[in-house]
Parts: C-alpha cells; structure tokens; sequence
C-alpha cells in the first residue's frame, strides 16, 4: 500500500488590515479605506468614478484604463495601495462637457462612439499614445489601441477621430 505523505499544517497566516489611502485622481484628492487585494478600478469606481469601466478584470478589453502619470493603464491590474501619489487621470478628467478635450470632441464628431462602454478606455489608451507619437500613423494607432476592445465601431471611425484629434492638438501646440 503506498505511503501517503504527511501533510504539514498550514501555520496562522498574518492578516494585513486595511488601511487608508490617499489618491491623487482628476486633481482631487480622495482617501479611502482599502484592503491591500483591491484593485485601483474598485477603490476607482467606489470612489464615484464611474466613467472608468469595469469589463473583463483581467487586462484583456482596457475599457478601465486610465492614465497613470500620463501612461494607460489597466486599473483592473493595478493594486490601489500602489499608486498612492502618483498622478491619475480618467477619461472624465480629460476634459468637461463645457471645454472638451479635442479626443472627446473628435469622438463625438467622428461617431466614434456606439454604446459607447469602451470609450473611456479608447480615450485614455488615445491620449497616451498621442503623448508619445502627436502624428501617429496608421500602424502607431492600431498599436496604441491593441489592448482595448470595442465590439461596436469597428474601429475605422475610432482611427478617424484619433487623426482629427491628433491634428488639432498639434496645430494648437503650434500656436502657443
Ligand atoms: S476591465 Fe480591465 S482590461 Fe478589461
Ligand atoms: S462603442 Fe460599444 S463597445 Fe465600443
């Protein structure tokens, strides 16, 4: 009869607490109570910030991206208690209804938005990537875009608006 081997007994495991944490978000400060296992977008969306969405939680579909320090990120990979005063921006804090950012504008023009659950994502991920490329071409587009997913648009008028956008933000750099 083969011998079984003896388990050994899982010893206490040390409990960390929650703990309160500031964050920098639109240019607001919030703080909230948070245990270590939550994700940026829960502490996010908890907080009132609902314009960054919840989609797959697993990094696939980046309509919960926002930008981190000016890069996007997926706040559903992103550990809370690892951004404490780092630099967040959402889609929403991109601009207002009243002096849209020319992505948000472009969106709207372009009819780049459908149900629109993606779009917040699509306008982080665009910002980043203009910060980076403000002349994207067409291959820098669909890479700056590669890790969010819209099952409306098909894209083509989300590619229109990102190059409206990208000329506007460069003819004002231009004029400053
Ligand atoms: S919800 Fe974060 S990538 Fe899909
Ligand atoms: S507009 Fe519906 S998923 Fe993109």
């Amino acid at each position: 009869m083969p011998k079984t081997k003896a388990r050994a007994k899982p010893g206490p495991r040390a409990k960390v607490e929650s703990r309160s944490i500031t964050l920098r978000v639109n240019g607001r400060t919030i703080e909230a109570e948070t245990p270590p296992h939550r994700t940026l977008l829960e502490a996010l969306r908890d907080a009132g910030f609902v314009d960054v969405k919840r989609g797959c939680e697993k990094g696939d579909c980046g309509a919960c991206a926002v930008l981190l320090d000016g890069v996007a990120v997926d706040s559903c990979l992103t550990l809370a208690w690892t951004v404490e005063g780092r630099d967040i921006v959402t889609a929403a804090g991109l601009g207002s209804h009243d002096a849209m950012h020319p992505l948000q504008r472009a969106f709207v023009e372009r009819g780049a938005i459908q149900c629109g659950y993606c779009t917040p994502g699509l306008i982080v991920a665009a910002q980043s990537l203009l910060a980076e490329a403000p002349d994207p071409s067409e291959d820098d587009i669909r890479l700056g875009l590669s890790g969010n997913l819209c099952r409306c648009t098909g894209y083509t008028k989300v590619f229109e608006a990102i190059r409206d956008a990208a000329a506007e933000m460069r003819s004002a750099r231009r004029r400053r």
